[in-house]
């Protein structure tokens, strides 16, 4: 069984699997090859800019101060490291199911099954947190209009105030409170997603061409009224304070990677892909540092603890205007964010299921439209159904630990991966930089800089109340010192050693909860792999 447990897919079973689609009966015939560079550049930013940068980047910047801007440019090189690792896979393994596939290909089934398990947390769970926002933006534009919902129609029984659970109807003593606008725009999406790639192409490079119009403008515009007192000091709170924001800084790059699932949809995916992603993570690293800048210089930063931060500062320097103009574009925003989670999901459960760890029906692809119609539906019902009920925090924070997981395990596997034979130069390859001495000297380094907050972290002063909040460090350490030992004695790869330990230590500035929730979220995953998939397992019958 511990075997067969680490039984890999070879990547010419991957790529023939794909092309043939299952021979079974069910119609699961090749998908529309139409995706080019431009549109998956535009893919990749439709997936990043929407909830993090209208909405959760509000309270990032009250802990943070204008330090945020230095979050994003760490979090965007971290996510640099990971999306090289990505592209290198991407032309490797030009097939959908992302990460899923990569980690097949190098780790083997088992873990193949927990990423594919923990990137239910980034794309549906992540896309319930995107609903959510969405709804608050639109709730605004409702109201401009003079269209407001009853409260009980649009909140969640956590944020809702003692006012609307009053006024709200009741069922027996159970109030009922929902989030209608979440449930409604997830079901319109679900639909688009359903009907036809070329459709959600289409409609994704136009919703983008506009988000970056409106996010350009509001830079530009919001210049004119930055007072730079505001920029001192630049981390009021600290360091500690800016790391405050990990989560939500985080969660607004997370999106470059759905372009992979995409694989099958593009004319030339082992170049395109590649250049799909770092376009846009580069694209959208330069914006988000640009507003994070405006929107700390606009007003003080005690003041950002807000909702609607974009739509807020201008409101704070009396143009209103404007600021409807920013819900309208967030309202677009995260529009484009759904759809482009709404077509990952179902197309990496239609690989978990071509793989046999799922039933045969995920891997269905609709005879006209082409798209993987029942992954689809039950993706509509994951998200829509949560989105009606839940509140926003609870699934960032998950969806980010989430992601990190996935990104340390692409990083990790690129590590396995044998060196690429020299291709046709119209490949991506990743360079290799040898991290025998780099990676040594840098995590000396390091420890030399912060030899204080180290110290301090791996101390057991406060006892276990406070030292257990430390678990995720020590365990971030003992990874640090051994993959320092193995970038001396193997000559690693220095780009995904980095990746590997950056998105390790980002997992680790996440709340100790967190990560107990997402154990528990592995731990039911696990139970279903063993319950199911391992019996089902396509690799097993070919054994
Ligand atoms: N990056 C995406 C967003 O911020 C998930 O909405």
């Amino acid at each position: 069984m511990s075997n067969s447990l680490f039984r890999k897919k070879s990547l010419t079973s991957i790529i023939k699997d794909a092309n043939d689609g299952l021979t079974d009966g069910l119609e699961t015939g090749g998908m529309h090859k139409v995706l080019k560079v431009k549109d998956l550049t535009a893919m990749g930013i439709a997936a990043v800019i929407g909830a993090g940068i209208f909405s959760t980047i509000g309270e990032a910047s009250f802990h943070g101060g204008p330090g945020v801007s230095l979050l994003f440019l760490i979090t965007a090189i971290t996510c640099g490291f990971s999306a090289l690792c990505y592209a290198e896979f991407a032309s490797r393994v030009p097939v959908s199911g992302s990460a899923y596939t990569y980690s097949y290909v190098t780790f083997g089934e088992l873990a193949a099954w927990v990423i594919g398990w923990a990137l239910i947390l980034e794309y549906a769970i992540g896309n319930i947190a995107v609903a959510i926002s969405w709804s608050g933006y639109c709730n605004n534009l409702l109201r401009g209009l003079g269209l407001s919902l009853p409260a009980w129609l649009s909140s969640n029984y956590d944020s809702a105030s003692p006012e609307t659970i009053a006024a709200a109807p009741h069922i027996g003593s159970l109030p009922v409170i929902v989030n209608l606008p979440a449930f409604i725009v997830v079901v319109l999406i679900t639909y688009l997603a359903y009907v036809g790639i070329r459709e959600s192409k289409r409609s994704a490079n136009f919703m983008v061409g506009l988000k970056i119009l409106v996010i350009l403008f509001v830079i530009v515009l919001g210049f004119f009224y930055v007072n730079k007192s505001n920029w001192v000091p630049f981390m009021p709170n600290g360091f500690s304070g800016v790391l405050k924001g990990v989560s939500a800084v985080f969660f607004a790059y997370i999106g470059f990677d759905a372009v992979s699932t995409t694989a099958e949809e593009c004319a030339n995916p082992q170049r395109d892909l590649p250049k799909g992603m770092i376009y846009s993570l580069i694209i959208c690293t330069v914006l988000y540092i640009l507003i994070s800048f405006v929107l700390t210089g606009m007003v003080p930063f005690y003041k950002l603890k807000v909702d609607d931060p974009l739509a807020f500062v201008f409101d704070e320097v009396h143009l209103p205007w404007i600021s409807y103009l920013i819900s309208v574009s967030a309202v677009i925003a995260t529009t484009s964010v759904l759809l482009v989670f709404q077509i990952g999901q179902p197309r990496i459960w239609m690989s978990m299921s071509r793989d046999g760890l799922l039933p045969k029906r995920f891997a269905k692809i609709h005879p006209r439209f082409k798209t993987p119609s029942f992954a689809t539906i039950i993706t509509g019902i994951i998200v829509g159904v949560p989105a009606l009920f839940l509140n926003l925090t609870i699934v960032t924070d998950l969806t980010s630990i989430g992601t990190l997981f996935a990104f340390i395990l692409v990083c990790g596997g690129v590590l396995m991966l044998p060196p690429q034979e020299k291709g046709d130069g119209k490949r991506f390859r990743l360079p290799y930089i040898n991290g025998q001495i780099v990676v040594p000297v840098l995590v000396t380094g390091l420890v030399i800089f912060f030899h204080k907050e180290l110290l301090q972290k791996l101390s057991f002063a406060g006892g276990w109340e406070v030292w257990k909040h430390n678990i995720p460090f020590f365990i971030f350490v003992v990874v640090t010192v051994l993959i320092t030992y193995f970038s001396f004695a193997r000559k690693l790869s220095l780009i995904p050693v980095l990746g590997l330990l950056s998105c390790f230590y980002l997992m680790t500035e996440i709340a100790l909860k967190n990560w107990i929730v997402f154990s528990i979220w592995l731990v039911i995953g696990l139970s279903i792999y063993f319950l199911y998939s391992y019996r089902h397992s396509k690799l097993k019958s070919a054994a």
